[in-house]
């Protein structure tokens, strides 16, 4: 995994500043994650710090990320210098990181679906579960494990690709390909596909409650800039979901 990320660590950051990105993504997560003024947070697969920065900018009191790439990390801290926040990154995979400190709220988006195996998802949640305070919460962004392979093209439109060879079943691969510029220019990689009952039982193994789904959100600025129908498909055949629970 490391070296993937490492391979594609420019170009995934170029996506993240495309149109579903800015008013889908980022607005449907800041959404879930609600007020984090005074707040201590761990983002695990933090990638190249977007949200770890975000997240800081809007009143964290303490911020660390965590990703597996060295590279994803060396564009987080070269923006940590050029614009100091004082978030800490670490390189590390979040199976094994094991006990940081106690934080108030964990992040990660688009991380448990990494995980292949029940044993690796459940290995994740532990360390997720292992960081948070009593009563702390935890909150992701996943592939959503609803949509059938059928509808995977729905969001095509907005850049996102999904493919499954075969039917969907526990580990089953699924590639994803990002349009990551105006010239058409494609990125992929494969994560993995886990039943939610698989993912319900992992995060209740380490202790979770209240554990829900949600829904995309598309920000009013979105709406406003491209029309409600070029973002039903977005919405109607949902790419990605929000999980939140409480430990
Ligand atoms: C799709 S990117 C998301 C990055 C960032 N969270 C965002 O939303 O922009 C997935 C990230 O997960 C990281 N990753 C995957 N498996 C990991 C693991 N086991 N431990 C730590 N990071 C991992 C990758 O290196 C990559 O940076």
């Amino acid at each position: 995994m490391a070296q993937v990320y490492d391979s594609i660590a420019q170009q995934y950051k170029q996506f993240c500043s495309s149109p579903f990105a800015i008013y889908v993504e980022t607005y449907t997560y800041l959404n879930l994650i609600g007020d984090v003024s005074g707040k201590s947070i761990l983002d695990l697969a933090c990638g190249e710090g977007i949200y770890s920065r975000l997240l800081k900018q809007n009143g964290a009191a303490r911020l660390v990320g965590v990703d597996i790439s060295s590279e994803m990390i060396k564009l987080a801290r070269l923006e940590e210098d050029k614009q100091p926040l004082g978030i800490e990154y670490i390189i590390a995979d979040v199976m094994d990181v094991g006990f940081i400190e106690n934080f108030d709220i964990v992040v990660a988006s688009f991380l448990l679906n990494y995980a292949s195996t029940k044993d690796q998802l459940l290995k994740m949640c532990h360390t997720i579960s292992t960081n948070l305070k009593p009563g702390g919460r935890f909150i992701g962004l996943n592939n959503n494990l609803d949509l059938l392979p059928e509808f995977y093209h729905k969001s095509e439109k907005y850049g996102l690709a999904k493919s499954c060879l075969g039917p969907l079943e526990e580990g089953s691969p699924l590639t994803l390909t990002l349009t990551i510029d105006s010239e058409g220019n494609k990125v992929s990689f494969d994560n993995y596909y886990l039943s939610k009952q698989t993912y319900e039982w992992a995060l209740r193994s380490v202790g979770f409650e209240d554990i829900r789904w949600h829904n995309p959100l598309v920000a009013p600025e979105g709406v406003k800039k491209f029309s409600q129908e070029f973002w039903e498909d977005g919405i109607n055949y949902p790419y990605f979901v929000g999980i939140s629970c409480q430990r």
